[in-house]
């Protein structure tokens, strides 16, 4: 028998404001994007665009390139940020089968474009380019809806003109990062170069080539994936909610198999769920899974967004994995199975290491990833939000860092590990937690260096100035000159290794000073000094150096200044 095939999950990710709320929302013809809290995606949405709505949006771009269409619908999903790939996980990698990264003509590359390109490499998660907001160029004339070949010949050659320049800036970029691109009705090979689509979520334009794409990728490359190969339903917690009427629900995205109501799930996590789906609900057609207007169903095929109604769900983690199964016999194997995925989250603890912390288990697995790619010590690593018994506990450390990835740190937090003097670094893209914690690393080796320095006895020579012997000995004080490096109180003088004592006041002007630099004449003190004993009027002292001291100064001989370092270099 034929197997089913399932809608290929799409993955929409790219940076903040670039446009994926709004691009999904034209897809569905709704604007949900306008009611979102400073419009930022809060949640996750699945979006489920049936075959023919594909259709009927490519017109005869399907025949023209010869794409025969098997896949019942595309699922598409709306992520904030880095949740696509760090949520969004099953065994070995990413649930979404392809990615839109959406990038905004106008803005061109920014962080969370490169994180999202990163995660695709690493999961070589096939995708296009969506270049937005191309209705903002300069003189742009929009023809609503169109496919992006016919409306940018209906532009003057200054707008074509300056389209073309922000395309190929985007094309070069992605060039650096590794990835050959090209302007979508420029393709020669589809299967080497990756699709840049000029589009606007305001106008619709470019709307067909995108989903072509997307259908011919899916059709091509992922046929054999798209194969549902099991009954037993899997799939991936996106979020733990109330619903009303229904208690705590999770919202799940189903990448195979089935799910029927009176299914027992089983949850991996800290903890392994085992429970009963009470009641199972879908997004009405065309809608989004974050709208609430559910419909109630009896059993759904991959691949979905549905959400389910169960007991005992209120402490399962988002990113968890999920099975669900119809015979009791099969129970062990789901556990065996998600307990098998929730290992995969594994580090060599360091005693020099960070603290790690994030709001799921795909987003610890890939910080953790990171982490080990540069070699940056990890101590502990778990899922949830940072407690103060851990900021009291990193205190102790040689390096008291934390590292937060997701979730939201407070205000009191932040100042209790300010207190306790706690080095916290907390954001949304892993690649902005390395680089700020690079950066403190580098400033923390440079305050650590100069402690060191501080601490250091520095070369200097003296000469005993004739006629400036103010008392003899006990304590001896006399003038002298400093012929070259420093001089300060603590330091030993000797003359051809001989200890002369050391020095414990340096005056200059008839005032106490730290230290004293080449040219300058000053009095010292030396208590077991003693002039017409152990050194006279002329002659020449120089500070004592053990070779401890003097190997930590050729360390640091780039901070020396240059006398004091040709007195270095006059030692061997
Ligand atoms: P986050 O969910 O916060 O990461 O943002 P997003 O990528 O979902 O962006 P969203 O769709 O919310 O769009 C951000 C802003 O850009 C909104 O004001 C949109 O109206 C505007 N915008 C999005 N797409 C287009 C477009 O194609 N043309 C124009 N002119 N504006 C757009
Ligand atoms: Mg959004």
């Amino acid at each position: 028998m034929e197997k089913a095939i399932r809608s290929p999950v799409i993955a929409v990710v790219g940076h903040v404001d670039h446009g994926k709320t709004t691009l999904l929302d034209r897809l569905r013809g709704t604007a949900t994007a306008k009611n979102e809290p400073g419009l930022i995606t809060q949640t996750i949405g699945a979006t489920k665009i049936p075959v023919d709505v594909v259709k009927s949006i490519c017109g005869n771009l399907l025949e023209k390139m010869n794409i025969n269409l098997t896949i019942p619908g595309l699922l598409f999903i709306d992520t904030p940020g880095h949740e696509a790939f760090t949520t969004l996980r099953k065994r070995g990698g990413a649930i979404a089968d392809l990615a839109i990264l959406v990038i905004d003509s106008n803005e061109g590359f920014k962080p969370q474009t490169e994180e999202s390109l990163n995660y695709l490499k690493q999961f070589k998660t096939p995708f296009v380019v969506a270049a937005t907001k191309i209705d903002r160029i300069l003189g742009w004339n929009p023809q609503n809806d169109q496919p992006f070949f016919k409306t940018f010949h209906e532009q003057t050659q200054r707008t074509q003109d300056e389209l073309e320049t922000k395309i190929y800036q985007l094309i070069a970029q992605l060039g650096v990062k590794g990835f050959e691109a090209e302007r979508v009705d420029r393709i020669s090979d589809f299967a080497k170069q990756i699709a840049v689509v000029p589009m606007s979520g305001h106008t619709g334009e470019g709307f067909p080539e995108l989903l072509m794409i997307l259908s011919g990728l899916a059709q091509k490359y992922l046929n054999k994936n798209l194969e549902i190969t099991t009954d037993e339903g899997k799939g991936s917690v996106l979020e733990v909610k109330e619903f009303r009427g229904l208690g705590t629900t999770l919202d799940v995205i189903l990448y195979d198999g089935e799910i029927k109501k009176g299914d027992t799930i089983v949850i991996g996590g800290k903890k392994i769920v085992k429970t009963k789906v009470k009641a199972l609900l879908e997004p009405e057609p065309m809608k989004e899974l974050k709208s609430s207007n559910f419909i109630q169903i009896d059993s759904i095929t991959a691949a979905a967004g549905i959400k389910i109604a169960a007991s005992e769900i209120e402490d399962v983690i988002p990113g968890s994995p999920l099975r669900a199964v119809r015979n009791e016999s099969d129970v062990e194997k789901a556990v065996k199975e998600v307990v098998s995925e929730v290992e995969e989250v594994e580090i060599d603890t360091d005693e020099n290491g960070s603290i790690l912390k994030a709001d799921t288990l795909g987003g610890l697995e890939a910080l953790i990833k990171s982490l080990q790619d540069r070699n940056i010590p990890i101590r502990k690593a778990s899922v949830g939000n940072l407690t103060k018994k851990e900021i009291i506990e990193a205190q102790s450390f040689d390096d008291p860092i934390i590292m937060v990835f997701g979730s939201t740190v407070s205000q009191e937090t932040i100042q209790l590990a300010k207190d306790h003097g706690v080095s916290l670094f907390t954001s949304n893209i892993i690649y902005s937690l390395i680089e700020n914690y690079e950066k403190w690393k580098e400033d923390e080796n440079k305050r650590r260096e100069e402690r060191e320095m501080k601490t250091l006895v520095r070369p200097g020579r003296v000469r005993v100035l004739p006629g400036y012997i103010f008392r003899a000995s006990k304590p001896a004080v006399f003038g002298v000159e400093v012929l070259k490096g420093t001089i300060k109180s603590g330091c030993r003088l000797h003359r051809d290794g001989k200890i002369i004592g050391e020095v414990k006041e340096v005056q200059m002007e008839g005032k106490n000073v730290e230290e004293a630099s080449m040219g300058d004449k000053i009095a010292i003190s030396l208590p077991d000094g003693c002039i017409g004993k152990n050194c006279d009027e002329n002659d020449t002292l120089d500070v004592f150096l053990t070779q401890e001291n003097i190997s930590k100064l050729r360390k640091f001989s780039a901070k020396l200044k240059s006398d004091e370092r040709e007195l270095l270099e006059e030692i061997d």
